[in-house]
């Protein structure tokens, strides 16, 4: 007797469950590659909070952010590993493992977040987040969003020439090799944490990312000039590792998936005045010229990066891309 409690013990303990009274809380390591004042960093601690608030002694979430413990190379092979429970990749570091979600890369696409928003709200954009990685061990809980991304540059970027030859820092994505390389530039994949130094050395010249990425990151201290394209998105998803997940104790799960959509709502609703107020910083630290585009520009960078689409129609799918393209006419 005593030897089979003690075998259903040492399960518990391998699983990372409560067996019973006294026993450890389940741990959940959230591991991000952001700052904490950003809007994944503030979704990642109200998560924290709301859980043990919650479920008291039952589980306990440690939150890892900046790539303090998984950067972009290492994270999707420690959640596989269940080095960690829970991450929360841009959307553009999935293309190893499905080809679908390069659809969010697309030049473009989406006017604003309420778009993106919209999108992932349908059918397809909840099949997306369900089914595009499940097959690869992973489990999709839900879409975190960032913001509309800027092009920095230590040269004005003006009209999309400007661009040409200059090196381009991006995330691990060809969309977005493909388009740089439309606008004749030299793209670099490169992971977040590495950015600020290659700025700041002139491995790049530039870089596209929102502002709170920029300004949370200080590339705007290293970049003299930062064009607002609103060319693309940085959004997330926010995934655990599946078999961790669907073993959770019912009861818990339940708890955690019900935190996670209303954590979900709420860092979604503040992600778009992050961002800002953090423009408005970058701005009030004049270190960087903010060129702003006319309506005729930005159509000539919007020509300019075109070709990407029926690059990548064949792998996205033309019903995937006509479904994003939807959502901007509002529901
Ligand atoms: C990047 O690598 O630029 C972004 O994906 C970082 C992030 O997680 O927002």
């Amino acid at each position: 007797m005593r030897i089979a409690v003690t075998a259903i013990a040492a399960v518990g303990l391998v699983l990372g469950f409560a067996a019973g009274a006294g026993a450890e809380p389940i741990k959940i390591k959230f591991s991000h590659v952001v700052a904490e004042a950003t809007p994944k960093g503030q979704g990642a601690l109200m998560f924290k909070q709301e859980v043990e608030k919650r479920l008291p002694g039952k589980v306990v979430v440690e939150v890892y952010p900046n790539s303090s413990l998984f950067g972009d190379a290492k994270e999707m092979e420690a959640l596989a590993l269940g080095d960690v429970q829970i991450i929360a990749p841009s959307l553009s570091k999935f293309d190893k493992f499905t080809k679908k979600l390069q659809v969010f890369d697309l030049p473009f696409l989406f006017d604003d977040i309420q778009a993106i928003d919209r999108f992932q709200k349908t059918k397809m954009g909840q099949s997306l987040l369900e089914d595009s990685i499940k097959a690869k061990g992973y489990k999709g809980l839900a879409y975190w969003h960032n913001g509309m991304k800027q092009l920095s540059a230590n040269k004005p970027l003006k009209v999309p020439a400007d661009a040409k030859g200059l090196k381009f820092r991006i995330q691990p994505s060809n969309v977005l090799l493909a388009q740089f390389q439309a606008l004749g530039a030299n793209p670099q994949k490169m992971a977040f944490a590495e950015v600020y130094q290659a700025l700041q050395v002139g491995t790049v010249d530039g870089q596209e990312n929102t502002w709170s990425n920029i300004y949370s990151q200080k590339f705007h201290e290293v970049q003299k000039h930062i064009t607002e394209t609103n060319h693309g998105v940085i959004d997330y998803m926010v995934v655990a590792n599946a078999s961790f997940w669907d073993k959770l104790p019912k009861d818990i799960r339940g708890e955690l998936d019900k935190i996670m959509a209303e954590v979900t709502a709420k860092a979604n609703k503040i992600a778009d005045d992050f961002n800002e107020a953090d423009k408005k910083k970058i701005i009030a630290a004049g270190t960087s010229q903010i060129i702003k585009l006319s309506k005729e520009e930005q159509a000539q960078w919007r020509k300019a990066m075109e070709p990407v689409y029926k690059q990548f129609e064949a792998e996205i799918g033309k019903d995937l891309i006509q479904a994003a393209l939807a959502a901007n006419k509002g529901s």
